[in-house]
């Protein structure tokens, strides 16, 4: 293991030097592994880096904010904020096969990245968030072969970068660590996974504005109990995830005829298993009570209790 601290200023003078008076990018997906990297090349390199945030509107509620309240206005780093929300629910209209949304949202998020990299002129290098795991499965990973999985901040084929990848010896508590010696909050350096494609694989079916709306509300709700009951170190993923489904219910004296919200919250080591958590009845009580009462076009919360194998941890 390293000292953060002289890994810090070693990995801080290495890309200083290499990278001399030259250019670099960064996607920036607002994950653990991009923010820290993103913050050690700023420290080497100050205004010569330049971090594009690509908004696809599938991110979570209040997730755009935070990326540019932290490394905009807390870190000063060039951010390049690109609200892509209505290009992508175009792409998706009509869209319900996961595979096709999958690749669909992977390549729309290479053109607006390659777009966006285009007006900044030359540039020399990207940083990639390659942590020590990546490095040594890349290739066997089975997931990959399961799913098309595809990381906010994959790199266009087309494009000549020298790539900088400063945390490739390093494992995930240690990139944590590096994070926290840096000054990156907590909400940052502690953020659960979540997929590149976003909120998409988590409605079933087709992706609508309004479906998306829903599902942000009941996952923030979701995320603030888990959070307030002081699980959220513990359980690995929690979420919401909306199976488009509609279903008979009642309030008041009204007969109600509206969607199922399932929650989905699992313990896990690296996601390639997990387990349901077990988390306590009053917990779930509350995100029930609260989803159906505050969210509208919501009238059912159901438990998902399937481990993986042989459920995946996101339902598409
Ligand atoms: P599954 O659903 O296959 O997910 O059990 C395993 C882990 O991978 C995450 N995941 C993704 N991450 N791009 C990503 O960067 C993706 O397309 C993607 N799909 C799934 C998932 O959230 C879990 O942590």
């Amino acid at each position: 293991t390293w000292n953060m601290g002289s890994f810090i200023e070693q990995t801080v003078k290495e890309i200083r030097e290499r990278v001399g008076d030259r250019k670099v990018l960064c996607a920036l997906s607002g994950g653990v592994d991009s923010s820290v990297a993103a913050v050690l090349v700023h420290k080497a390199v100050g205004d010569q880096l330049t971090c594009v945030f690509v908004n696809h509107g599938l991110l979570r509620k209040g997730e755009a904010e935070q990326v540019r309240r932290i490394f905009s206005e807390k870190f000063k780093i060039n951010l390049v904020y690109v609200d892509a929300e209505e290009r992508f629910l175009q792409k998706l209209a009509g869209v319900t096969d996961p595979e096709r949304k999958r690749k669909l949202i992977g390549n729309e998020f290479i053109y607006v990245f390659e777009d966006e990299a285009k007006k900044l002129g030359q540039i020399d290098f990207l940083v990639q968030g390659t942590l020590y795991p990546d490095v040594v499965e890349s290739g066997t990973e089975t997931a990959a072969t399961i799913k098309t999985h595809h990381n906010v901040g994959g790199l266009p084929e087309d494009m000549q970068f020298e790539l900088i990848e400063p945390l490739r010896w390093l494992f995930k508590d240690e990139v944590r660590a590096v994070g926290e010696e840096l000054g990156l909050p907590a909400e940052i350096v502690w953020r659960q996974p979540f997929p590149g494609p976003g909120l998409a694989v988590r409605i079933l079916g087709e992706v609508t504005r309004d479906k998306l709306d829903i599902l942000r509300e009941a996952d923030a709700i979701v995320t603030e109990e888990i959070f307030n009951a002081g699980l959220n170190k513990q359980v690995w993923q929690y979420f919401a995830v909306l199976p488009s489904m509609k279903s008979v219910g009642v309030m008041g004296d009204e007969r109600t005829y509206a969607y199922t919200i399932v929650v989905r919250a699992v313990t896990s080591e690296d996601g390639m298993t997990a387990d349901w958590a077990r988390l306590p009845y009053e917990l779930l009580e509350r995100i029930s009570n609260r989803i159906v009462n505050e969210v509208p076009h919501v009238n059912r919360v159901v438990y998902d209790i399937t481990s993986k194998p042989p459920g995946t941890i996101e339902w598409e």
